[in-house]
């Protein structure tokens, strides 16, 4: 099977209960800091045109469209899609929020410059097997002056995984090339990921056309290793502000687990 249909595959099967697998403490302050970074950078004319690429259950594509934009929800999963488009159904959305399977490496279902606002959240860029690739595409469907916002999976903050398990060759493989594998239980379905410090996801950007507006890390703090911490409900509002008053710290950003860009297009 080709890396895309592994990734299709695998989100088709879970599409069903990947929402539930992001209903904890540790996932509502990164929801928390990706929604206050959107926030500031969404387009001020709510007429304006919003692409959700790698848009999966329509997490983000909901929130926006509640706040009155009309949203193009893609992904290269069906079955993410369909999950989306049963709960904009439910929340009366679906005026709002447009469905369209494609590849973020191959966009063809969009023209130039058809875009004034780009998201891209959770790993897309990271799982699409050609990242490059995929940051130009974003960069073609753009708008001249549009802005995007897109959240990749940061290197440094991986280094765990392999140390935990005392992997020091493949910590070394890793290092070196930044690509792993994405571990779930079925063989078939493993596909490529594309791990990124935060100097080599701005030089991407930049080299396909863009100016790097700003660039965070979610979460800087890696929380999920005090989960004592996190259960303690009456502790939120002060996790929350420690972590935000790191997110944009440079020094820092290497230990986040994932790296969240700001970007506008030239011209
Ligand atoms: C971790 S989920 C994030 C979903 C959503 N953006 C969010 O933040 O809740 C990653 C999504 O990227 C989609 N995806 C992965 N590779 C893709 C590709 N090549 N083209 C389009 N979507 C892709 C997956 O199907 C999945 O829905």
């Amino acid at each position: 099977m080709k890396d895309k249909h592994k990734v299709a595959h695998f989100y088709n099967r879970v599409s069903k209960i990947y929402d539930a697998s992001y209903q904890n403490a540790y996932w509502r302050l990164y929801q928390k800091a990706t929604w206050d970074n959107l926030r500031k950078h969404l387009p001020r004319d709510l007429s304006s045109q919003i692409l959700d690429i790698g848009g999966g259950t329509g997490l983000w594509a909901i929130k926006i469209a509640k706040t009155g934009y009309c949203v193009v929800l893609a992904d290269i999963s069906r079955g993410m899609l369909d999950t989306a488009q049963k709960k904009c159904e439910a929340e009366r959305l679906l005026q709002k929020i447009s469905f369209v399977e494609c590849d973020i490496c191959d966009m063809k279902a969009f023209g130039d410059a058809s875009f004034d606002f780009v998201l891209s959240q959770g790993d897309p860029i990271s799982c699409c097997g050609n990242p490059r690739k995929a940051i130009q595409e974003i960069h073609r469907v753009m708008k001249p002056q549009a802005k995007t916002i897109c959240s990749v999976d940061n290197k440094f903050g991986a280094m765990h995984y392999f140390l935990d398990q005392g992997k020091l060759d493949e910590l070394e493989h890793f290092l070196r090339t930044g690509w792993s594998h994405w571990l779930t239980e079925q063989q078939e379905e493993q596909f490529d990921v594309k791990f990124f410090s935060p100097q080599e996801i701005q030089n991407l950007f930049i080299e396909a056309g863009f100016t790097v507006l700003s660039i965070m890390g979610k979460t800087m703090i890696p929380w999920r290793r005090y989960p004592k911490l996190l259960e303690d409900t009456n502790l939120f509002d002060q996790i929350c502000k420690i972590e935000f008053s790191l997110n944009q710290e440079a020094s820092l950003l290497g230990s986040a687990s994932h790296i969240e860009i700001v970007a506008q297009k030239n011209g």
